[in-house]
């Protein structure tokens, strides 16, 4: 039997990056059979990218300002990419929205992390909206991309519910904790080849997932 080799991920980023850093902890730990290959970011300041640097990875800004548009900015970030031909791509806290073309090129292998149970809660300042709303539960989702934003097929689910003195800062604090397990462990499966996404439907060992598998966070 060939020995799989590990899954080459790249990771894009805008921001802290502590999902990254969960994946390169998960790597390390021998829980992720993955190499990160690059780690790219729209802002030059991300503290992602000094977490790629740290962990040896190649850590890549790409400045939108140098580009004419989005969609001129998304096409070079893709030819970026393909550089280093990667498994799978990862959007961890990638503060874009990206075009349809862009989305094609790695359609089925780009996954997604959203603070909020999609499809609850689409878009920005979920956790203000949450309290907002009154709703009871929160948390975040791990999804495939595909040109709906925030609308992929779902894979797993962080669960948790509102306390009455939750402000949207605590559900933030509360979330990112379960996002910490969530990604690595969706991003492992696609690794160990568990799971794939064909024609919107998401298979999970040889299974069709009805709905996204839940994880449940403290109460
Ligand atoms: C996370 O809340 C993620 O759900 C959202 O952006 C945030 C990124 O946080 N897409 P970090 O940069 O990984 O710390």
């Amino acid at each position: 039997m060939t020995h799989r080799r590990p899954l080459r991920l790249v990771v894009l980023i805008s921001g802290p990056g502590t999902n990254l850093q969960a994946l390169i902890h998960a790597q390390h730990a021998g829980e992720l059979d993955a190499e990160i290959q690059a780690v790219f970011s729209d802002h030059i300041d991300a503290q992602g990218l000094e977490r790629a640097r740290r962990a040896d990875i190649d850590a890549r800004y790409i400045n939108p300002a140098d580009y004419d548009d989005g969609a001129a900015f998304d096409a070079a970030l893709a030819q970026e990419i393909l550089v280093y031909d990667p498994d799978l791509v990862v959007l961890a806290g990638f503060m874009r929205i990206l075009s349809p073309s862009f989305v094609e090129t790695f359609a089925g292998r780009m996954l997604n992390i959203h603070p909020s149970l999609l499809p609850r809660f689409k878009g920005l300042d979920t956790h203000r909206r949450v309290l907002q709303a009154g709703e009871r539960f929160h948390g975040a989702t791990v999804h495939f991309v595909t040109k709906d934003m925030d609308g992929g097929p779902s894979v797993i689910q962080y669960r948790i519910q509102v306390r009455t003195k939750d402000t949207a800062t605590s559900l933030k604090d509360r979330v990112s904790q379960g996002e910490h397990i969530v990604l690595p462990r969706a991003v492992a499966w696609f690794a160990e080849q568990r799971l794939s996404v064909n024609d919107g439907a998401v298979m999970l060992d040889g299974r069709q997932l009805m709905q996204p598998v839940l994880v449940e966070g403290e109460v």
